[in-house]
């Protein structure tokens, strides 16, 4: 009986760590939905990334663009991540190679003081205060991609279509 318990006790934990984690992605800005494949390559293609250059996915979900970017253009790779579950998906994916670092934050108090190019797949009201930071933080020369969405204000540099979903490139 007591196994019983403790079974219904864990699958209450991960059902209740599940929705809180959904939760706070939806309250701080998107929920999780990744980038497909094809997308992906095309992104990291437009932003003419180089070897050496500080790539961020701010909302990284589990990680699957920073060890696709890490592993093969040798770059430095930062996540950050605002919900439990996925950065703990990101930090396991990402953890035999140290050029992939992860930060569990709301990506409003991370600064991207450092960043050479920006990858971000977030929803219309986040990228609205996202072009603000930009516009603060951004040294010139780097790069933001945006999957889906624009930037309300910057006109893109270069659109892209991709099975039906548009990639847009800004350059500061
Ligand atoms: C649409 S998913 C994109 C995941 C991944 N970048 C991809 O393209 O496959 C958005 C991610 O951003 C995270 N997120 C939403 N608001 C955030 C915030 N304010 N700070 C950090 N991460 C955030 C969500 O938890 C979610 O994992």
């Amino acid at each position: 009986m007591l196994i019983i318990y403790i079974i219904i006790l864990i699958i209450g934990f991960c059902a209740l760590f599940y929705a809180v984690s959904q939760l706070i992605s939806i309250i701080f800005g998107a929920q999780y939905v990744k980038t497909p494949h094809e997308i992906i390559k095309k992104a990291i293609e437009l932003s003419n990334i180089k070897r050496g250059e500080n790539f961020y996915d701010i909302g990284c979900g589990s990680g699957r663009i920073l060890k696709f970017v890490a592993d093969n253009y040798d770059v430095n790779a930062i996540g950050v991540e605002i919900s439990p579950l996925q950065y703990l998906k990101a930090r396991i994916l990402t953890i035999d190679n140290k050029n992939i670092k992860i930060i569990h934050k709301n990506i409003n108090l991370v600064s991207l003081k450092n960043a050479d190019v920006v990858f971000c797949y977030l929803l219309p009201p986040l990228m609205k205060k996202m072009e603000k930071k930009f516009a603060q933080e951004l040294k010139k020369g780097s790069r933001v991609i945006s999957h889906s969405f624009p930037l309300p204000n910057k006109k893109p540099s270069k659109t892209e279509q991709v099975i039906n979903h548009t990639l847009y490139l800004y350059k500061y």
